[in-house]
């Protein structure tokens, strides 16, 4: 397990194998091979298939399934995800301590290896107002979210995603090994689509993002191998 080990990861929201892979050509021979984050949709559309020929060219994979079930369940699919030999995989904090627990014994192999397991705290999209009056959840959304990754600290998880303007609260709350992965990143001079609280991969690393998550500012890029190029530099100060 690489925990703190800081890097970009790229958000493969693609609909189909075919669509990642032409995406994923254009890395050849990079020196650096891409951590890559799988998640839902192409997950749906292309399964394990597409995880285990994105394996076999080199790259990381953080696959991006927020499990959330009775504990028992997870288990059992967290034992089965193990099996593909990917290196990242998450749950929802609101899942309770007692299935985090959970998702972390079937993700351990006979060996005691696993990928990172993290957990969402709240998820990005959900605003305070929302939280209060459609979940009924009283607390102020940042007591939330230092909540849930103290809980997910205690059930011996590695991290959270959050925010990055979450992740010096996160650190405050967990301490400086807990892990923050966070999406909402944009270039100062980009375009910030669907995203509220964003900042720059730079910013994101004096905050304490361990791992920024990526989309578009690389996937929709002229030139997406140097938009990636540039994040690293920016992030990792290389
Ligand atoms: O394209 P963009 O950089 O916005 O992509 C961000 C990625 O991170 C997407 O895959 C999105 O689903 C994911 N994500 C997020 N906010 C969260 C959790 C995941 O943007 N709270």
């Amino acid at each position: 397990m690489n925990v703190n080990a800081k890097d970009v990861i790229i958000a493969c929201d693609f609909a189909s194998a075919e669509q990642t892979l032409a995406f994923l050509d254009k890395f050849e021979g990079e020196s650096r091979k891409p951590f890559l984050k799988i998640g839902m949709e192409l997950y749906y559309a292309a399964g394990n298939e597409i995880v285990r020929e994105i394996k076999r060219r080199g790259h990381k994979i953080f696959l991006d399934l927020k499990l959330h079930d009775i504990p028992n369940t997870v288990r059992k699919a967290m034992k089965v995800l193990s099996a593909l030999d990917v290196d990242m995989v998450n749950v929802h904090a609101s899942g309770t301590i007692e299935m985090m627990k959970a998702a972390k014994e079937g993700l351990t192999r006979e060996d005691g290896t696993r990928p990172l397991l993290i957990a969402v705290t709240q998820l990005t999209s959900t605003s305070q107002e929302a939280m209060q009056s459609q979940l009924l959840i009283g607390a102020t959304i940042n007591d939330t979210i230092a909540k849930y990754a103290q809980n997910t600290k205690e059930a011996g998880l590695d991290g959270v995603v959050c925010s990055p303007l979450e992740a010096a609260l996160v650190k405050e709350a967990c301490g400086q090994e807990f892990m923050t992965i966070t999406p909402g990143i944009r270039f100062a001079d980009s375009s910030t689509d669907d995203q509220v609280r964003i900042t720059t991969p730079e910013k994101a690393r004096a905050i304490g993002s361990d791992y920024i998550v990526v989309g578009r500012p690389i996937t929709a890029a002229d030139d997406p191998v140097a938009a990636y190029r540039r994040c690293v530099a920016e992030f990792l100060n290389e």
